[in-house]
């Protein structure tokens, strides 16, 4: 595995595999690699000739007051796994060479409605943050193929859009949520939980389970998600939200929708929690 931190080695590379007409497939992280993330590895493993991972810890998506400076950087850990499951370039871009011009003067992307609620009413700016750097690495690299996580569901409908209305002509592929055994989701967040929060958490996966049960079994929206709040809130979780979205994250319509997204944040001390299920109704 190449390991590169420059952009025009990185060009150089690729442009060599894009003649001898590969097939490129990209997977975008921030490190601190968990099995989540290389089951995206192992999906472009097994979609392209050529896998490239990008590390990048993206200032420009983490809020003030968010966890930026804290963020685990695992570089030596991370480099050994992606080998291991066949990555072929690693992309490890400093912030000055993807933003040199300094991050107050970045030219940045929006995507409208798709970005506003749910982890984007929280975190006002992230998905700008989110859509600005992975259009760059888009530019940069030109895959074939993008590979995201349905763990972070409105990051992958986030990029969806983008990828449709800038017509990047990439195929995005949204990769199922990997979870320890216990149900909890695995993410990089996780390793900041204390030892009695790690063993609260996955009660928010049951708890979310249960209410998707309890959806797709009849019960109304407004009082399956008032029971599973109030069941939350008891267990000792402070909730962000909670909400069930039709397609597309479109307003769930009852009339309309015989599928849906049931999508929740929640904080456990100062650690921030979110996963989601699919929701389908009888
Ligand atoms: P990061 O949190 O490092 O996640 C990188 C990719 O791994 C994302 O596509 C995410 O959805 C996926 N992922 C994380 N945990 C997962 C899990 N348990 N199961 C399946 N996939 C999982 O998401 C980001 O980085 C950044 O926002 C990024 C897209 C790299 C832009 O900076």
């Amino acid at each position: 595995m190449q390991t590169l931190h420059e952009i025009a080695p990185l060009r150089e590379t690729l442009r060599e595999h894009r003649i001898a007409g590969r097939r490129i497939a990209l997977v975008p992280t921030m490190g601190n690699l968990h099995e989540g993330h290389l089951s995206l590895v192992d999906r472009a493993r097994a979609l392209a000739d050529v896998v490239v991972a990008t590390l990048f810890v993206n200032p420009l998506q983490f809020g003030a007051g968010e966890d930026f400076g804290q963020y685990p950087r695992t570089l030596d850990d991370d480099r050994e796994q992606l080998a291991t499951r066949g990555c072929d370039v690693l992309f490890v871009p400093s912030v000055e060479t993807l933003y040199p011009g300094g991050l107050e003067s970045q030219t940045t992307i929006h995507v409208p409605d798709i970005s506003e609620g749910l982890c984007g009413g929280t975190r006002v700016g992230h998905f700008d943050g989110v859509a600005t750097v992975v259009s760059l690495l888009f530019h940069l690299i030109q895959p074939d193929i993008a590979c995201f996580g349905e763990k972070d569901f409105q990051q992958l409908a986030v990029i969806r859009k983008l990828v449709a209305d800038l017509h990047f002509p990439i195929e995005i592929v949204g990769v199922p949520t990997v979870r320890a055994e216990d149900g909890l989701a695995l993410s990089s967040r996780n390793g900041y939980l204390t030892a009695s929060d790690r063993a609260l958490a996955p009660t928010f996966h049951l708890m979310l389970s249960r209410c998707r049960d309890a959806l797709s079994s009849g019960q109304s929206p407004g009082t399956a998600l008032a029971d599973a709040t109030q069941a939350l809130q008891e267990a000792g979780f402070r909730l962000d939200y909670l909400e069930l979205r039709g397609p597309l994250l479109a307003p769930f319509d009852a009339a309309k929708h015989r599928e849906g997204r049931l999508l929740g944040a929640v904080y456990l001390g100062s650690t921030r929690l979110i996963d989601n299920l699919a929701v389908t109704f009888r």
